[in-house]
C-alpha cells in the first residue's frame, strides 16, 4: 500500500531496546547483539519498524553504557563491531530501521581524552573539557553555584591541575567543551562513522546540556525543589546557564544540517531534553531546521482519564502541528514502567497502547511494554543504578512514599529488568542457574511473550493487531487529526478523527477512559471497524456501537 510522500520517520514507530537486558546469548547474564539478532524477527513480527539501541559501545560500564570510552568501539561483553554490523545488515534485511544513542555531552573520565585532558593543564585535550579555576581566594571552592542534574556541585576539583572540571551528570561523566571546534568536529564525525556503517538516525542524550555560558555566571535562585516537566529548575536554583542555553539551540541546526547533507535517504534524530513544550518546539527549530524530533515527557504521568488526554492532544497539536510532529513515549531507561503507573491493569494497558499507536506523532514503545513488564520494586541500597546509589543513605521508607505518591522511583534498575520471553526460570533472558544481571520481575511468569502469544486476547496480541492497522492504514500512519470538542459522545470518552489528505482515507478513534459500558451513537451507519482493544469486537449496531470498559476501537463510518 502506499505510504505518502512524507519522510519516512515520521510515520515510523520506535521500540527501544536496553541491550544489558533483552537476550543473553553467552550465558553471563548479560544481554548482547547476538542474543539481540535472534529477537529480530520477534521485533518483526510484532510490527516495529524502527529499533533504538541505549549505548553498547566501550565503556567501563559504571552507568550502564551512558559513560562511553570509545566511540567507535563496542562493549566486549555486548560484542565486537562486526557482531554490531551484522545487526544492522539483519536490521535492514527485515526492511526496519537501527538508531544508535549519542551520548554528545560527555564522555566516560576513563575515556583517553580525558586521561590527557587532566594530566597538565599544557595538554592538547585540556581544552576538549570544561576546565576552570576556584573562586578566589585560595580557589578551593567551585568556581560558581552550577549544580549537576543530579544535585550537588556539578564542579569536581582535581587537585594534581588545581582546577575543577564540570560535570553536568555524574562526577564520571565529564562534559566536553563545544566551544572547542575540535570537539564539534570530532563528534560530527563519529555521527558520520555510524551513518556511514548504516545508522538511520539518532537518539541524543541530554542534549539540552551541551553549552554552558561562557562567562561562568552564577545561576539564578528559584523557589523550585524538584524539576518538573514543566520547569528544570530545582533545589532553588534557575539553571538559565547550564541547560537551554542558546548556543546549544543554535548546535541544533548544525546537527540537522549535518545528518541531512549526509547522503539519502533522510535520517532523523530525535532529542532526550526535559523542557515544557515551548522549549521543546524551539530545539524543533523555528523553521523546523533543527531536531527532527523531541521526546514529550509530557505524556510520563499523563493520568488516564478522557479530560487529561484531550488536553494533552490539543496541547501538541497546538505546539507540534504539521510538518513538526509530536512523539509519545510512555517509559523509558529511566522513568517508572507505564502500566506500573497506571495501576498495573492490562485493560488500562491495552487502551493506552491504543492511544499511542494511533494518535498523530511518532511512538516510542520502551521493551517489554508489550506484554505489560512492570517495575520491580528494588532496595535503593542495593542498586546497581550510580543515580539511586548516590541516595543509598536515605532510609528506604522515604522512597517508598515517593513511589505511592509520585509513581516515581530513584532507582532506575526497577525499570531495567531483563526481557521476559517465557516463563521457564530466568524467564528466557538468560539459562537456568546463572544469576541476570538484575533480578527478573516477579509477575514475568504469567507477563511473558510465549505465554501471550498463545493467548488472542493478550495485550501482546493488542500490540500487534495495533501495530499491523496502523501500517496498513495512511490515516493512522500519516493523517492529520482532528480532536473532536464537542459534546456528541460521552464525556469518558476521547474522540478524533485522522485523516489522510495525501491518499485519501479516513477513520475515527474512540477511547473509553471509564470503568463502564458507553454507548455511541454515530451520526451516519458504520461501515467497518477497523481495530479494538478486545476481540471479537463485538456490538456492531447500525448507526452505533458499545464501547465496553476501557476500550479503545478504531471504525469506518460511511461517509
Ligand atoms: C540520560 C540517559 C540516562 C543517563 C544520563 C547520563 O538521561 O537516559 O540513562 O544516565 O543521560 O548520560
Amino acid at each position: 500500500m502506499k505510504r505518502g510522500n512524507q519522510p519516512w520517520w515520521k510515520k515510523t514507530v520506535v521500540y527501544q531496546v536496553y541491550p544489558r537486558s533483552f537476550k543473553d546469548s553467552t550465558g553471563n547474564g548479560i544481554g548482547d547483539i547476538p542474543g539481540i539478532i535472534s529477537k529480530l524477527d520477534y521485533l518483526a513480527d510484532l510490527g516495529i519498524e524502527t529499533i533504538w539501541f541505549s549505548p553498547f559501545f566501550d565503556s567501563p560500564q559504571e552507568d550502564f553504557g551512558y559513560d562511553i570510552r570509545n566511540y567507535r568501539a563496542i562493549a566486549p561483553e555486548y560484542g565486537t563491531l562486526q557482531d554490531c554490523e551484522a545487526l544492522i545488515n539483519e536490521i535492514h534485511a527485515r526492511d526496519m530501521r537501527i538508531v544508535f544513542d549519542m551520548v554528545l555531552n560527555h564522555t566516560s573520565d576513563q575515556h583517553p581524552w580525558f586521561l590527557a585532558s587532566k594530566s597538565s593543564k599544557n595538554d592538547p585535550k585540556r581544552g576538549w573539557y570544561v576546565w576552570h579555576d576556584g573562586r578566589k581566594p585560595g580557589g578551593k571552592k567551585p568556581p560558581n553555584n552550577w549544580k549537576s542534574m543530579i544535585t550537588g556541585s556539578g564542579w569536581h576539583y582535581h587537585e594534581p591541575t588545581d582546577q575543577w572540571y564540570w560535570a553536568q551528570f555524574l562526577p564520571f561523566q565529564p562534559d566536553l567543551n563545544y566551544r572547542n571546534p575540535e570537539v564539534r568536529g570530532e563528534m560530527l564525525d563519529t555521527m558520520k562513522f555510524w551513518l556511514s556503517k548504516g545508522a538511520d538516525g539518532f537518539r541524543l542524550d541530554i542534549i539540552n546540556a551541551i553549552y554552558e555560558d561562557d562567562e561562568f555566571r552564577d545561576n539564578p535562585r528559584s523557589w523550585r525543589l524538584l524539576p518538573s516537566e514543566e520547569s528544570p529548575a530545582m533545589l532553588f536554583t534557575n539553571p538559565k546557564y547550564t541547560l537551554n542555553h542558546p548556543d546549544t539551540l543554535a548546535f541544533m541546526r548544525v546537527l540537522r544540517d549535518a545528518i541531512d547533507t549526509f547522503d539519502d535517504p533522510s535520517r532523523f534524530m530525535v532529542g532526550e531534553v526535559s523542557a515544557p513544550l515551548p522549549i521543546l518546539k524551539q530545539y524543533m527549530g523555528e523553521s523546523g531546521d533543527g531536531l527532527n524530533l523531541t521526546f514529550q515527557f509530557q505524556s510520563l504521568s499523563l493520568k488516564m482519564r478522557a479530560k487529561a488526554v484531550r488536553g494533552l492532544l490539543e496541547d501538541y497539536e497546538e505546539w507540534f502541528p504539521a510538518p513538526l510532529i509530536p512523539t509519545w513515549v510512555f517509559s523509558n531507561h529511566d522513568r517508572f514502567r507505564r502500566i506500573s503507573r497506571i495501576g498495573g491493569g492490562i485493560l488500562q494497558a491495552k487502551l493506552n497502547a491504543a492511544l499511542q499507536l494511533t494518535a498523530r506523532g511518532v511512538p516510542f514503545i520502551y521493551y517489554g511494554e508489550e506484554v505489560g513488564m512492570e517495575q520491580h520494586h528494588l532496595p535503593v541500597k542495593y542498586s546497581k543504578d550510580p543515580v539511586a546509589l548516590k541516595f543509598k543513605h536515605i532510609p528506604q521508607f522515604i522512597f517508598n512514599i515517593a513511589r505511592k505518591i509520585a509513581k516515581e522511583s530513584i532507582n532506575r534498575d526497577e525499570c531495567r529488568t531483563p526481557m521476559q520471553w517465557n516463563a521457564s526460570e530466568n524467564g528466557g533472558f538468560c539459562p537456568a542457574g546463572v544469576d541476570p544481571w538484575l533480578p527478573m520481575t516477579p509477575s514475568y511468569r504469567e507477563r511473558n511473550v510465549a505465554v501471550q502469544e498463545n493467548e488472542p486476547d493478550s495485550l501482546l496480541n493488542c500490540y500487534k493487531r495495533f501495530l499491523h492497522a496502523r501500517k496498513i492504514m495512511p490515516p493512522l500512519h500519516a493523517g492529520d487529526m482532528t480532536i473532536d470538542t464537542s459534546d456528541a459522545y460521552p464525556s469518558h470518552v476521547v474522540h478524533f478523527i485522522r485523516e489522510c489528505r495525501e491518499t485519501g482515507g479516513r477513520v475515527d478513534v474512540f477511547l473509553n477512559f471509564s470503568g463502564n459500558d458507553l454507548d455511541l451513537n454515530f451520526p451516519v451507519p458504520l461501515k467497518e471497524i477497523v481495530v479494538s482493544t478486545r476481540i471479537p469486537a463485538e456490538g456492531a449496531i447500525g448507526n452505533g456501537i458499545k464501547l465496553t470498559p476501557w476500550e479503545g476501537i478504531v471504525v469506518q463510518l460511511q461517509r
